[in-house]
């Protein structure tokens, strides 16, 4: 595997204008992660046709928004494309840009073909970001074609590290690797934490407490991995003592193959997520 390019950093604020089209939860989380970088809001326009959430958004955070996107998308050094991934054969035929424009996709699944097509002289990105994005504690994979110039990425870089952390994969097929791993993550946390909530009350816990404890034991667990300089690994084989609670717990998880169920969950991510762009390229 060769490794992605080294990526220049700018800062948020230095970003030239940008343009979202699509005003719905993840340009809101870019929009509101940008603001707080530092990047000035009359740099910022918004094409959402939903009329509602259009007022919204403006009152939010006080960026102009236009109910179309030819409007939005004049004169933007950086485009990103924030619709839902089955509406961006038809966002993208509403509007012309320029030659050498950034266009960001954060669209799941739509692939840098589809876009190179419509797009060819753009420089193209694509990013998978995450739903704590939603509060800027998100991670965001990052893809681009080889044409595409090192000022674009580091644009890109800049953009997305306003809703977390940022990682840059060097093939397009990574992305969906990576989706089944960060981009489903949540979903595998909410559902362990589900687990443990009712295990606990199987053994008796009142509900609203054993509920309080799964939220909190996880929460204060991955602050501790973030914290330590060890591996997890480490830090689970510290609070797992010899003939304690703690292993003979792990062992009924190891004995019924957790490890192997969690690696088929993983592959089936990926496999839907490659299939899923292939029904998109053939939709576009
Ligand atoms: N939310 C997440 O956590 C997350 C995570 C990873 C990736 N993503 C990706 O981010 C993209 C956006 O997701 P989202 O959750 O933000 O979706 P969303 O809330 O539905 O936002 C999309 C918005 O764009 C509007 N829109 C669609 N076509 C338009 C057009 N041509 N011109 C102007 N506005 C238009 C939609 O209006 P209508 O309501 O009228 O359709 C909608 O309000 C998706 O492609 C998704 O795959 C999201």
């Amino acid at each position: 595997m060769t490794a992605a390019p080294a990526i220049d950093e700018i800062a948020a604020a230095d970003l030239p204008p940008v343009c979202f089209v699509g005003g719905g939860n993840m340009a809101a989380s870019l929009i509101g992660g940008l603001i707080a970088a530092g990047l000035d809001r009359s740099r910022i326009r918004v094409a959402q046709r939903n009329a509602e959430r259009a007022a919204s958004l403006a009152a939010r955070f006080e960026v102009q928004v236009f109910a179309d996107a030819a409007s939005a998308a004049a004169n933007a050094a950086i485009v990103v494309l924030a619709v839902k991934p089955q509406q961006m054969a038809a966002a993208l035929s509403q509007f012309k840009l320029a030659p050498g424009t950034t266009v960001i996709s954060v669209a799941a699944g739509v692939r840098v073909a589809s876009f190179i097509k419509r797009l060819p002289d753009c420089a193209i990105i694509r990013a998978m970001p995450n739903t704590p994005a939603l509060l800027q504690a998100g991670i965001s994979g990052l893809y681009a074609p080889a044409a595409t110039p090192a000022a674009a990425r580091a644009q890109a870089n800049a953009l997305l590290a306003a809703a977390g952390e940022v990682c840059w994969v060097d093939s397009e097929a990574q992305l969906d690797a990576l989706t089944a791993v960060s981009g489903c993550g949540p979903a595998y946390y909410f559902k362990l934490t589900e687990i443990l909530r009712d295990a606990g009350v199987a053994l008796g816990l009142d509900a609203s407490i054993s509920k309080r404890l799964a939220q909190q034991t996880f929460i204060g667990a991955a602050r501790m991995a973030a914290a330590a300089s060890e591996d997890v690994a480490v830090l689970r084989s510290q609070v797992t003592s010899k003939g304690g609670a703690t292993e003979a717990a792990l062992a009924v998880l190891e004995s019924a193959g957790l490890g192997r169920i969690f690696n088929d969950a993983l592959h089936a991510a990926e496999q839907r997520s490659r299939e899923r762009g292939d029904d998109l390229e053939r939709l576009s």
